[in-house]
């Protein structure tokens, strides 16, 4: 096959950007080269020749010759715009953005289609798990029933830190950003959003369902306490923030985010550290289970470059669940059972707890009891 010269322009020089660099150094064999990149500080020491970076958008949207873009900014909604930019202008766009892919997921369906050009985002579901092309070639005509995982690294090693090393949630909180896994406001990952974003889009390449983030109830691990930490360690369970989605008896989608307590006899019990772990029921595979780093430089790089690469043989997602299942729909109002477990000198707290995650839930158009 006669693969395509890609000539890419990068947003971003961050962690997961400068990562993308090196990796791409070290893959001389696949035909891509970056030829500019795009930045927003102007005054910063970086390893690269300044010959390499621009301040200006349109320096790289507006040029001919490149018809790659590779966008690994932090900020979802200018993220959108370059996106929506690069697509109009028919070029091919890899994206890590799971904020900016779930809030517009179907603007960008549409801009795909529009403009006839593709728009791969590997990356933004659990780094180096390759899920979403699993999702949409390997179970194209399997009847998925159930997904569910750890798809969030920063709150899993800070789970697992915690309880192995028995430091502090912030001090295990702070590790996981030193090492490049946490979202630039954290409360992304600690509150169960970015499991969300990723779940949604998961959901789409599972079960051919669309839906708005706002209709997925999430609930991080920022409401656990030593309690529920402690509790966990004499019963020789662990806990994990877990993103579930599966299909009801009337053939909807439950779909949810919650910390969950898991045994043993579990897979995701062994999945720890920066790592995730996905779970697929299906009617003929039956049990599956992808395990890998979900967050980091060179994980996130890895399924950049795989994007990369599938482009130069002209990949693209077909969204085929969403063209064969169309019966499918999120199931809105969920009815979910949480136990409380409260000690005397615990009715407090757990209490306040109880009232916190009622008001979320709540808010969120979802019953708890
Ligand atoms: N903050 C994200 C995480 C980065 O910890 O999983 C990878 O998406």
């Amino acid at each position: 096959m006669n693969r395509k010269q890609l000539t890419i322009g990068l947003f971003g020089f961050g962690c997961i950007g400068k990562g993308l660099y090196e990796v791409l150094q070290k893959t001389p064999a696949l035909k891509a080269s970056i030829k500019s990149i795009c930045v927003k500080t102007k005054n910063k020491q970086r390893s690269l020749s300044n010959q390499y970076f621009t301040f200006e958008k349109n320096d790289i949207l507006q040029d001919d010759t490149i018809n790659t873009i590779v966008e690994l900014i932090d900020d979802a909604d200018a993220a959108f715009e370059i996106v929506k930019t690069a697509l109009q202008k028919g070029k091919a766009v890899v994206t890590a953005n799971k904020k900016m892919i779930a809030e517009h997921f179907e603007e960008l369906l549409h801009l795909q289609k529009q403009y006839n050009v593709p728009l791969l985002y590997e990356a933004a579901c659990c780094a180096s798990i390759p899920i979403i092309r699993n999702l949409e070639e390997y179970y194209d005509n399997d009847l998925l029933e159930s997904i569910e995982g750890i798809v969030n690294g920063s709150t899993n090693y800070i789970l697992t830190k915690t309880v192995e090393k028995n430091i502090s949630f912030s001090l295990a909180l702070k590790e996981a950003q030193q090492k490049g896994f946490a979202e630039t406001n954290p409360l992304l990952d600690v509150g169960g959003f970015d499991a969300k974003y990723k779940l949604q889009i998961l959901l789409a390449h599972a079960f051919g369902v669309i839906t708005q983030p706002q209709n997925i109830f999430n609930l991080g691990i920022n409401n656990l306490y030593d309690f529920e930490l402690n509790y966990a360690k004499e019963k020789g369970y662990k806990i994990k923030l877990v993103a579930y989605a599966s299909k009801n008896e009337e053939g909807k989608i439950i779909s949810f985010v919650l910390p969950k307590f898991v045994t043993s006899k579990d897979k995701l019990f062994s999945v720890d550290d920066v790592f995730n772990g996905v779970k697929i029921q299906s009617y003929f595979c039956d049990n599956q289970f992808f395990v890998g780093k979900g967050a980091g430089a060179y994980p996130t790089s890895s399924a950049v470059l795989s994007d990369i690469s599938a482009l130069t043989y002209d990949y693209r997602y077909e969204y085929k669940k969403l063209n064969t299942q169309h019966s499918l729909a999120n199931e809105e109002d969920i009815f979910l059972k949480i136990f409380f477990c409260v000690f005397p000198y615990q009715l407090i707290l757990s209490l306040n707890h109880f009232l916190k995650i009622l008001k979320n839930t709540i808010s969120m158009k979802t019953m708890a009891l």
